[in-house]
């Protein structure tokens, strides 16, 4: 059976689409993987990952055209989600996952998403999910870290750093470790896959 590892916030925006490719593209180094796209609208998981750069590690599906007979052979399964997602559908997605990251951004605006994300998975008593901070600037990051800590709220320890080289490397369809023009885009390259190492330990 496939390890399935889904990235889910309630609030759009947060670093879910980011984080779903780069994790995917740490996994597929280690196993055959899948990435589902399940934001049937924007699809941005499937756009980001097909302008025919070859150095992509993982297959990449619109998550409607699934079947057990495509995931079978996967190692790992990645599955990217909308925003705006309702409390019991990220419930549902942690239940049929075997671990949950909910990326947020390090702004209070995210926070405050953050809350509203998490309460349902408490009250549904769901321990599979870890939040993950991206987007960090200075020492905002770690101090979100802390405080979700402090409320035994499992959070990963990588922070993913801040950089504009994601939207640039989104827009040019390679992943952040094929982007080496850019330097940061490596920076931010790295802490994915310090993600990836921890998604691991976790499934
Ligand atoms: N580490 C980062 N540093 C800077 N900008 C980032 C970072 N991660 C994501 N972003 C930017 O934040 C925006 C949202 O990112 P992304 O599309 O990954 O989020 P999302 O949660 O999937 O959004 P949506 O809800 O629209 O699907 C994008 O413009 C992206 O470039
Ligand atoms: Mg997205």
């Amino acid at each position: 059976m496939p390890k399935v590892i889904s990235v889910g916030n309630m609030k759009g925006g947060v670093g879910k689409t980011t984080s779903a490719v780069h994790i995917a593209q740490h996994l597929g180094r280690k196993g055959k993987t899948l990435l589902l796209d399940a934001d049937e609208k924007l699809q941005s998981a499937v756009e980001w990952c097909s302008g025919g750069f070859d150095g992509w590690t993982f297959d990449t599906l619109p998550y409607r055209d699934m079947t057990p007979e495509i995931t079978a052979p996967y190692e790992y399964i990645v599955i990217d989600t909308k925003g705006n997602e309702q409390g019991d559908d990220l419930v549902s997605l942690a239940q049929n996952s075997d671990l949950l990251i909910v990326p947020t951004k390090a702004d209070g605006t995210s926070a405050r998403g953050l809350i509203r994300t998490l309460t349902p998975l408490a009250e549904a008593n769901i321990t599979n999910y870890r939040v993950l901070v991206v987007a960090n600037v200075g020492g905002r990051g770690e101090e979100l870290r802390h405080a979700l800590a402090e409320q035994d709220v499992p959070v990963l320890t990588t922070l993913v750093r801040h950089s504009t080289a994601v939207g640039d490397a989104a827009e040019l369809q390679i992943p952040l470790d094929a982007f080496t023009s850019n330097r940061y885009a490596k920076l931010v390259a790295l802490d994915y896959s310090s993600v990836g190492r921890e998604v691991l330990n976790h499934v």
